[in-house]
């Protein structure tokens, strides 16, 4: 697709509806002075268009969108979807969607609306009909964004339009009422269903609603948000050649949606990310993010960061600001990782409503706020990296699997440990490798895997033939497969496969797990790498694989913790137990070792570092997330050497990044 702007994209949402007239050419002439090149335009502007059932005032939107292009700065249009007016919640109470317990969501928040509703439907896409008619060939409209946050905003809805909506998915899906009998193993309790109308959400507070039938239903909610994405899309498309997305909300547990299976429906895969205050490592879930947002963009391509923060967002307990040099770091980090655009939630910081008191690239404060340089000065950094927009990040040997839907059967219904998060173990694998400076890609259980020399499988519940086929198939062409506990445990339909766990991945690894011990709170279980584990053991049997790592205390003492099977000139690794950073990073080094995956630089832990090529040239970057100088090499035998392109200086050999400090090398090296 063409990119909306050239270069790399900076901006961030623009909110003129908010403020007089007068204030817009100020901002206009503080965007040209900050580089913004796009902005989005009018995700909550539902209300302030349609002003009443039919009537649109368009004056405000017009005059708006021909002064960014006046300025030179393109338009990301909004569809406003995500907040229907006022006057139609009022005359369709029930367009708001019914949570699990019955309680229907008042008005007056936002992305709350049932997507089955036809009323919403019916509204929604005649507006971003008029919308898409009266905009779809502005030559200040690059890019289409429908909604916001599809999925991570919106809440399940139980109500009963949904529930005829999901039975409709079911028949769908199933084929018959025997069949979905069948999957969902209704003889249990005597729940076997006669009639369709029998089957709703599962909803309630308390019980225990059939784990099929939660899986289904997620996957009918995560459709039926697609449906209303590919509704508004096929609208627009009718009136516009612009390319169409949405914003999604990749992070590193189980989404909300199958954000995996919407992406191939977007001319480019575009997400949010905001670090969260408790999170030990904030930059390694932003890594991972991005590592997961280009595992699912088709090819790999660039993808768009559409919203992040330049500081304390307003919606956690504590909000925090960003250190200085964080907000540079945190955008470079996304174009590392092979984002072609960095944005911001937003451009002007809001005097009123909800999110008044959230961070934007323009503060309360103004022009002599620290934000305020530190986004001018990102700005000059995007230009003068301007070269590195449409490389690729180079090729990563290491796959790490995920699913979304195994991450939902994984944390919901009476699970043998019901506090294990899915993102957990994706998270603990990729922060070993992240410490080490090791590229992976976070790929969907349906991605190809031939390319990739090591392929890790952390807690993969659910899956289903075709996957656990390609995944066996890894040690047999000479891969390394690593799969830990609670993975192929359970078919598609969430059934447990019979003959012991992990199911179907047994044969491959050479193991079999006679009983789960789960552990208690402050009870751990020691290993004979010196370390101890908390939250989860098991007592695995070797049945053609060699033990790596043993148990050495609890009933398990002597037990295989960590085994290994050789296939061939591949490898078939088992993880049972919950293992703590220092013993996965002990497994990862002999993973690195045996499968010979290099690191992308020899540096520490906490400066990371990740390259992206293409035709003209090596891009090497690297963020120092510590607070002391490092030292740089180059990985094995490869010098560095080349220039930084933020500062200009020549690099050769070793290069010293300074705390908190960002570096794009250049470098004299060609790539295949
Ligand atoms: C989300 C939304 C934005 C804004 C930000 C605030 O990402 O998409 O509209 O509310 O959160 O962090």
């Amino acid at each position: 697709m063409t990119w909306p702007a050239p270069g790399i994209c900076y901006g961030g949402d623009y909110n003129p509806e908010q403020w007089p007239r007068d204030v817009w050419d100020e901002d206009v002439r503080l965007m040209r002075e900050a580089g913004v090149s796009i902005v989005t335009l009018g995700v909550f502007a539902w209300g302030t268009v349609e002003v009443a059932d039919g009537v649109r005032d368009w004056s405000w939107l017009d005059d708006a969108i021909d002064l960014l292009h006046a300025h030179g700065i393109a338009v990301d249009l909004a569809t406003p979807t995500a907040a229907p007016p006022s006057w139609l919640l009022t005359a369709h109470p029930d367009i708001t969607p019914v949570l699990a317990d019955g309680y229907r969501e008042p008005p007056g928040g936002r992305n709350a609306w049932c997507p089955a509703h036809p009323v919403y439907r019916r509204y929604a896409l005649r507006h971003v009909e008029e919308l898409a008619r009266r905009y779809g060939a502005h030559p200040a409209v690059r890019l289409w964004h429908v909604g916001n946050e599809l999925g991570g905003g919106n809440v399940r809805c139980y109500c009963d339009r949904s529930a005829a909506a999901f039975r409709a998915w079911l028949a769908d899906r199933h084929g018959s009422l025997d069949a979905v009998n069948e999957a969902w193993g209704t003889a249990q309790w005597g729940h076997r269903f006669s009639a369709w109308e029998q089957i709703d959400p599962p909803r309630g507070r308390h019980g225990a609603p059939n784990p099929s039938l939660y899986l289904d239903f997620e996957r009918y909610s995560s459709d039926a948000l697609l449906t209303q994405y590919l509704a508004e899309k096929e609208v627009i498309a009718r009136h516009s050649a612009a390319p169409v997305t949405t914003n999604f909300m990749v992070g590193a547990g189980a989404h909300i949606v199958d954000y995996a299976s919407w992406a191939p429906h977007t001319a480019v895969v575009a997400t949010d990310h905001y670090t969260l205050v408790d999170d030990e490592c904030r930059e390694q879930d932003l890594a991972l993010a991005g590592d997961r947002t280009r595992g699912m963009s088709p090819g790999r391509a660039p993808w768009l960061l559409m919203e992040h923060s330049t500081g304390a967002p307003s919606w956690q307990q504590r909000n925090r600001a960003k250190d200085p040099g964080e907000i540079a770091r945190n955008a470079l980090g996304h174009v590392a990782r092979g984002a072609d655009g960095v944005l911001f939630f937003q451009w002007r910081a809001s005097r009123a409503g909800a999110e008044q008191f959230h961070s934007a690239m323009l503060p309360h404060g103004g022009t002599r706020t620290r934000v305020w340089r530190e986004v001018v000065a990102l700005g000059a950094d995007l230009r003068r990296i301007a070269e590195v927009a449409g490389t690729r990040v180079e090729p990563a040997r290491v796959a790490v699997v995920v699913d979304d839907a195994a991450g939902w059967a994984l944390q919901h219904g009476l699970m043998p440990h019901r506090g294990l998060s899915y993102g957990r173990e994706l998270r603990a694998w990729h922060r070993a490798l992240w410490d080490r400076q090791v590229l992976c890609d976070v790929v969907p259980v349906t991605a190809a895997l031939d390319g990739y020399d090591l392929v890790i499988v952390p807690t993969l519940l659910v899956v289903d033939d075709d996957a656990a086929a390609r995944l066996a198939g890894v040690p047999e062409r000479g891969g390394t497969l690593v799969v830990t506990y609670l993975s192929g445990i359970c078919d598609a339909d969430g059934q447990v496969i019979p003959g012991g766990f992990p199911g179907r991945f047994r044969d491959v690894l050479g193991v079999w797990t006679d009983e789960f011990y789960p552990l208690q709170p402050g009870e751990r279980v020691a290993l004979d790498d010196g370390s101890t584990v908390a939250d989860w053991t098991e007592r695995v049997v070797l049945d053609g694989a060699q033990a790596v790592v043993r148990y050495t205390s609890s009933s398990l003492a002597g037990a295989p913790a960590v085994t290994e099977r050789p296939v061939g000139t591949g490898a078939a690794w088992y993880v049972s137990a919950a293992l703590e950073l220092d013993s996965l990073g002990r497994v990862v080094d002999r993973l690195l070792a045996e499968t010979g995956v290099p690191r992308t630089v020899e540096a520490p832990a906490g400066v990371e570092a990740v390259r992206r090529v293409g035709p003209g040239g090596s891009y090497l970057f690297l963020l120092n997330h510590t607070d002391a100088e490092h030292a740089v090499t180059g990985s094995g035998a490869a010098d560095l050497a080349g220039t930084d392109l933020l500062t200009g200086a020549a690099v050769a050999g070793r290069m010293l990044v300074p705390p908190g400090a960002a570096r794009v090398v250049r470098e004299h090296r060609t790539h295949p």
